[in-house]
């Protein structure tokens, strides 16, 4: 007997989440520190890092928070000497920061752009490249970037938003082709919505009832199915899987 299940063990591996001051990256990162995982938090607002920190560790856990804002590469760099002197490694990379403005692609202005694009795309670049250097150093490395069934499908209002996810599953496929040879697997997770504070707004009387009849699972997802996801996806048991996006989504893409 092979134990195979034990492949998906987390224990003492050293997890980056960025954007875990709330919604999914909060929920991962707690969720990641209850499977065995020493977790690095990081977003701009600290006191919400540190509300985080709190409950992570209870598990038992070690916990760091650190403030950044990862639209700027010079902190990107930054976390990476924080990085370097605290833990030394990092396992697991989540990029989960992300921002979001639905508008018409009339009424997008160039900081609704800009704000998009250097957070969702350039910050997410800018942290895989640096927090991949310090992988390539140990020569192993799981990158999980944070997609969106909007990489692969539209909706009225998100048309920058569903441009950059799309950018984001191509370049999953780009990295994980050049970083293989050095261990370093990258993938994507592409969920369709999730009841997040900052989603409940919008997600609401008839535009909720349009989600859910666009999703053949007949609901949201839910923070527990992503983490089952990253959990795989973080672990031995995926060794042999990289540049791909797993789409948690109760089946939106493949309806749409
Ligand atoms: N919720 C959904 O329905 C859904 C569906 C599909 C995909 N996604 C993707 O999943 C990810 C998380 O979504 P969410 O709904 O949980 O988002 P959210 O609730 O808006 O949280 C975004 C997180 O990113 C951080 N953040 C934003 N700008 C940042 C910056 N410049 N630098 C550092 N951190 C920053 C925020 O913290 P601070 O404000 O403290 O910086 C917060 O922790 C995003 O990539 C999103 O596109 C979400």
């Amino acid at each position: 007997m092979q134990d195979h299940y034990k492949k998906f063990d987390l224990t003492d591996k050293v997890a980056l989440i960025t954007g875990a001051s709330e919604g999914i990256g909060r929920d991962i990162a707690i969720g990641l520190s209850e499977a065995g995982v020493d977790i690095i938090i990081c977003s701009r607002r600290e006191e919400k890092l540190l509300e985080v920190k709190e409950i992570a560790e209870k598990t038992g856990r070690k916990v760091q928070t650190y403030a950044i804002d990862i639209q700027n590469v010079s902190e990107i760099e930054g976390l990476k000497a924080f990085i370097k002197a605290k833990t030394g490694k990092v396992d697991i990379l989540i990029n989960n920061a992300g921002y979001a403005v639905t508008k018409p692609a009339w009424d997008v202005c160039e900081n609704d752009w800009d704000t998009m694009v250097d957070t969702g795309f350039k910050g997410l670049f800018f942290c895989c490249q640096a927090i991949g250097s310090i992988m390539r150093e140990n020569g192993y490395g799981k990158i999980i970037n944070l997609s969106s069934t909007f990489s692969q499908s539209i909706v009225p209002g998100r048309s920058v938003y569903a441009g950059i996810k799309a950018g984001i599953d191509h370049l999953t496929e780009a990295l994980a082709m050049e970083w293989a040879p050095h261990g370093i697997r990258v993938n994507g997770l592409a969920p369709t919505a999730v009841n997040t504070p900052s989603r409940q707004v919008t997600l609401q009387g008839p535009i909720l009832e349009k989600v859910l009849a666009r999703i053949p699972l007949g609901r949201l997802a839910t923070p527990g199915d992503l983490i089952g996801a990253v959990i795989y996806l973080s672990s031995e048991a995926s060794d042999f899987v990289t540049g791909q996006t797993l789409f948690v989504d109760g089946g939106w893409v493949a309806a749409s």
